[in-house]
């Protein structure tokens, strides 16, 4: 989500100290040098830490690279082909309710509910008995475009036009098999499902049943209707699907006088989605602990259809871009999350408990009980994990935190309080489990650096950033160590640009503000991008093109373009068949409009994909990318 309604991302105003902050001369020392000695240190030293990492012989990324993208249409190297699949309004599959799509958007709210969402984002590919020909797709539908949902946009404002956005958010299962050299959704399909802002959710952890997670509709503090704004996917090992709740303070109307609590979590006086003047769920001044119901990572079991999806509570509320897992050599559950906000933090929970055999249902409660911790990176390179623990430190009820419930619910305020370092708007994360490394972009922030705003640090060391890169950190020990060394692995920017900062020290295929991140099982990072259609093809994006996907390889540094999707799109998560021959991606919002609504009057103004009908509605689409000669894709 590259949004315009990013206003909210910045509301954190705690005093936790920068780097910069901080009277250590020596820190300053370090700092004074901080942008040149982070970009000469990007490769250097962990080249030699990677090398290694990935066993092979040959080069890891063999494709022929691209040019930057420049026209309506989504382009792969030589030798590689691509098709849109599953794109908004197919139906997903539930037998006997299976409404096809209008063109003309005029399917109700009800057959919204049936068919895949707005708006593509995080996806993940389950195969059926270990196949790499038939298996689930699950995605995220971030947000709507509500130009674009109805057949005359926001001309009027009904109660149908509020459960039509609600239903076209959320989550799919989807099932797909490769059948006459196609891949092609399999309708129907037992595992069809779809999740929507009105789809009941348990919740588990410390916020369970807590006075701020309860309300009217909801005596017991136990039960959400809904999910939305999930932007991000992540696999755990025990073969459930995680989907972070984003930015769902758009979605709530605070009144005129939001109380510090709602001021510090971003909420406005109007939401930016007007769910509120025909739900009054989301009216917060009404009902002023809906909100707090909201910002969670979530868990769905694909593989049950029957089964209940479940907020987990225990990894802290945030403007969650997602939720990824790594694994301790003793077999517990650690899971990294950020935050995607300027200024806000990243997270880990180490499970209590180990991971069981059984799948799902042997691991119900894993992510209910463990620890969390907020990252504090330090200038010397070095970093520490502090704990967001009821009674440790400043959490404790005198600090203005009862129990832990309260912590994680308010895990913003805990983590100001206890010195997090604030980040410039972490996205995706990937972890390299054999290397005990993980990875996170940090998209960009153009506020770092200005005038009464928080000052460049050692790990977000350019001002006004507006390309944004990727870091790395090894924990010291295992994945449950409490500190960590930290670098970046690039820094991503045009050298043809003349102010230092937007320059970058990219190896190869120039790219900027990197999203999705996700590690292959060969060991190749792709990187997408998510630039917002009123920063692309101009200023110190205008070599850019197009958002696209590009391969990393880790160990020589070098950044190669994949992918470059039509116009005004984002280009979001990536999952491979198990034999590594078929990827999946998602292609988010193609004809982005600039204010993020599109006019229904000409709906293909910025771009028409996938279809390219004429005056017809530009889709978000998954797309499956394949080798004529069925090779491993990226090899
Ligand atoms: Fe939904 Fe942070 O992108
Ligand atoms: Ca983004
Ligand atoms: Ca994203």
């Amino acid at each position: 989500m590259a949004k315009d309604f990013d206003t909210l991302e910045d509301s954190n105003r705690s005093g936790n100290p920068s780097i910069h902050d901080v009277s250590d001369p020596r820190r300053r020392v370090v700092l004074q040098g901080g942008l040149a000695a982070a970009i000469a240190g990007a490769f250097g030293p962990l080249l030699a830490s990677c090398a290694g990492m990935v066993g092979r012989s040959g080069p890891l990324v063999g494709f022929k690279g691209i040019r930057v993208g420049t026209g309506d249409a989504l382009v792969v190297p030589e030798g590689y082909v691509a098709e849109a699949l599953a794109a908004w309004g197919e139906p997903v599959g539930i037998a006997g309710a299976m409404p096809a799509w209008q063109p003309d958007a005029s399917n109700t709210a009800d057959e919204q509910a049936l068919q895949m969402g707005m708006h593509h984002d995080g996806i993940h590919f389950y195969p059926l008995e270990g196949s790499s020909t038939r298996g689930l797709l699950v995605m995220n539908h971030e947000y709507v475009d509500d130009g674009l949902l109805h057949p005359d946009g926001l001309k009027t404002w009904t109660p149908e036009k509020v459960r039509k956005s609600q239903a076209a958010h959320g989550v799919a299962v989807i099932e797909i098999a490769l059948t006459g050299g196609r891949w092609q959704m399999v309708r129907p399909s037992r595992y069809a499902r779809r999740f929507t802002a009105n789809t009941p959710f348990a919740i588990g952890g410390p916020a369970a049943g807590h006075a701020l997670m309860k309300t009217a509709a909801d005596p017991s503090g136990r039960t959400v209707l809904g999910t939305f704004n999930n932007c991000a996917s992540g696999m755990t090992p025990w073969g459930t699907y995680l989907s972070g709740e984003e930015n769902f303070a758009f979605y709530f109307a605070a009144g005129d006088k939001p109380d510090a609590h709602q001021q510090r979590w971003g909420l406005r006086k109007s939401a930016s989605f007007r769910w509120p003047e025909h739900d009054e769920r989301f009216d917060a001044v009404k009902h002023p602990n809906e909100p707090n119901r909201f910002g969670w990572v979530v868990e769905i079991d694909p593989m049950d259809p029957t089964s209940v999806p479940v907020k987990r509570t225990a990894l802290g509320r945030a403007a969650h871009e997602g939720a990824w897992i790594a694994t301790t050599k003793d077999g517990r559950a650690v899971a990294y999350s950020g935050e995607d906000a300027r200024f806000e933090y990243i997270y880990k929970f180490v499970s209590r408990d180990r991971i069981a055999p059984g799948g799902a249902k042997a691991n119900r409660e894993l992510l209910d009980h463990g620890t969390l911790y907020v990252a504090r990176f330090d200038a010397d390179g070095s970093g520490r994990w502090l704990p967001l623990v009821h009674g440790q430190g400043p959490l404790t009820t005198a600090g203005g935190f009862a129990d832990q419930g309260e912590v994680v619910i308010k895990a913003r305020q805990a983590s100001d309080a206890l010195g997090g370092t604030k980040m410039d708007r972490p996205e995706w994360l990937a972890i390299d489990q054999k290397a005990g490394e993980v990875y996170c972009t940090l998209t960009n922030n153009s506020s770092r650096g200005q005038p009464n705003q928080p000052a460049v640090d050692a790990v977000n060391p350019r001002a006004n950033n507006a390309m944004g890169g990727v870091i790395r950190w090894k924990e010291d020990g295992d994945f449950d160590g409490t500190t960590f060394r930290w670098s970046h692995l690039v820094l991503a920017g045009d050298p043809a640009n003349e102010r230092a900062e937007a320059k970058g020290n990219v190896k190869g295929d120039i790219f900027a503000c990197p999203d999705g991140l996700v590690l292959d099982t060969r060991g190749v990072l792709w990187i997408q991008t998510d630039a917002h259609a009123t920063q692309m093809y101009k200023g110190e994006l205008k070599n850019i093109g197009n958002n696209q996907m590009l391969a990393c390889d880790r160990t020589t540094g070098e950044v190669r373009r994949f992918l470059t999707g039509p116009t005004n799109c984002e280009v979001t998560g990536a999952t491979l068949t198990p034999d590594g021959t078929t990827m999946f991606i998602n292609i988010q919002h193609p004809g982005e409009a600039p204010g993020d609504r599109s006019d229904p009057a000409n709906p293909g103004r910025f771009s028409r994909w996938p279809d390219m009908a004429p005056g017809g509605r530009p889709r978000s689409a998954t797309v499956v990318i394949r080798r004529r000669d069925g090779g491993v894709i990226g090899s």
